[in-house]
């Protein structure tokens, strides 16, 4: 069979390096795709992510027998109801069903009237309402812009003074766009995010390891957040027990309540969670594989994931059985100096051939060939991911590999998965 993957960024050089691995897999083309992914697939790069119409020529030109989409933006372009329109196999949720990540104030209110344990909020159109709400609740609080904002739109405020700001902000100075045009005002829950991602087929979810992403550029947690600049899984504060709790007070009750309101939800589900004091909380939810969780979710997967995602498309999730190792996975994102904010593209990436002899894996981000050499093309640059036979041993052959790859200015976090050893013993 050959596969159809949309995208171009870390996630989707995981997904495609995993699809390969499938053994019903003949081809895989990826639209745009970038210079790793190349390895594994055919890239062509120019039909746009956001051309609904060219990618489904393409598709049905080719015969493709599986098309899966990684980044939010097509699926909430309705690029999933066009592949099903024209009865072309896709992994993915339909546009009514992804604004569970598209709007805010939609995922919110689902919660809410299906009692899916979250933050206390409220939904705003007009700023002077949001202020009183905010002076009534007092701070810490957290501002949210309703629409996409790429993962900008939300503001942590430690004072009534700051939320109010972040209402101007997105409201009258309209900083994310029509994202603002709407905003969600919620409680600021106290606690350690973990993200749990999972297969469902609309019926049957299963989830996958738990992982935990590293969202401040700097080590400790500080300083603006990013795209991501790191993860590692298994996450020891989501146990056996709290997983269990998790699929039952969270997974099943929200892919029921999508049944239950006309909009069946397929595809991989991903849950950012709050593990508070109270049990865990929604903090959103995200219609797509997570990234850079994917980058170590899919190397601990040892079942075939195109079975597993034709499953999902065809409704029979449940009659899988999916397997993973026992081992630790661990993602370090080598990022362009500078990001979030100014950074450089264009400078000269050395050493991956000799990351590539040591067994390392490397997701491309952000790359770019120039006249035959690989140069970097964005703010996250790679990912460095190793697996070993416990998180120990997985971080120290991570930091090994990323001492090899260099470029100019070249910046990572030295603090990738030592959270996990507030929950477990090292020996
Ligand atoms: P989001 O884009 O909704 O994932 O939010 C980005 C980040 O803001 C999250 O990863 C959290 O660190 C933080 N955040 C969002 N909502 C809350 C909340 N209600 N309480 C505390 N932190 C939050
Ligand atoms: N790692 C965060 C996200 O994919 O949204």
């Amino acid at each position: 069979m050959d596969i159809l993957v949309i995208g171009s960024g870390g996630r989707e050089h995981a997904l495609v390096w995993k699809l390969a691995q499938g053994s019903n897999v003949d081809k895989i083309y990826a639209i745009p795709g970038n210079p790793g992914i190349k390895n594994n697939a055919e890239c062509i790069s120019d039909i746009a992510i956001d051309d609904n119409k060219k990618i489904v020529d393409f598709a049905r030109r080719k015969n493709i027998g599986l098309t899966v989409i990684g980044p939010e933006v097509p699926l909430i372009n309705g690029l999933v109801d066009d592949l099903q329109a024209a009865d072309i196999a896709v992994f993915g949720p339909t546009k009514a069903a992804a604004r569970l990540e598209g709007s805010k104030s939609f995922s919110k209110d689902i919660m809410r009237k299906y009692k899916i344990p979250t933050a206390a909020y409220e939904s705003f159109t007009d700023a002077a309402a949001a202020k009183e709400y905010i002076k009534k609740m007092g701070a810490p609080i957290v501002v949210k812009a309703d629409g996409l904002a790429a993962g900008k739109g939300v503001i942590v405020a430690q004072t009534v003074e700051q939320a109010n700001e972040a209402v101007d902000e997105i409201m009258c100075d309209k900083a994310f766009g029509s994202a603002g045009d709407s905003i969600v005002i919620e409680e600021c829950l106290i606690g350690e995010e973990a993200s749990v991602l999972a297969f469902t087929d609309g019926e049957t979810i299963v989830p996958m390891i738990p992982s935990q992403d590293h969202k401040c550029i700097f080590d400790g947690d500080k300083g603006p957040n990013t795209g991501g600049m790191g993860t590692y899984a298994p996450a020891p504060i989501v146990d056996g027990k709290m997983l269990e709790q998790i699929q039952a007070e969270i997974l099943e009750p929200i892919i029921a309540a999508m049944n239950n309101e006309g909009k069946k939800y397929r595809g991989c589900l991903y849950a950012g969670l709050m593990i508070t004091s109270d049990g865990p909380k929604v903090i959103e939810f995200n219609a797509r594989f997570g990234d850079p969780e994917t980058q170590v979710i899919l190397p601990l997967l040892e079942s075939d994931l195109m079975e597993i995602m034709l499953s999902c498309v065809n409704g029979t999730l449940k009659q899988m059985s999916i397997k993973w190792s026992d081992d630790a996975a661990v993602c370090v994102v080598l990022a362009a100096g500078g990001y979030p904010r100014k950074y450089n593209k264009g400078d000269i990436i050395d050493g991956l051939a000799e990351a590539q002899q040591t067994g390392a894996l490397v997701f491309h981000a952000g790359t770019r060939e120039n006249n035959g050499k690989l140069v970097t093309d964005g703010g996250r640059v790679l990912g460095v991911t190793a697996v070993g036979a416990d998180m120990k041993a997985a971080i120290d052959k991570a930091y090994q590999d990323v001492n090899l790859i260099k470029f100019n200015n070249m910046y990572f976090r030295k603090d990738i998965a030592q959270k996990a050893f507030r929950h477990i013993k090292t020996k």
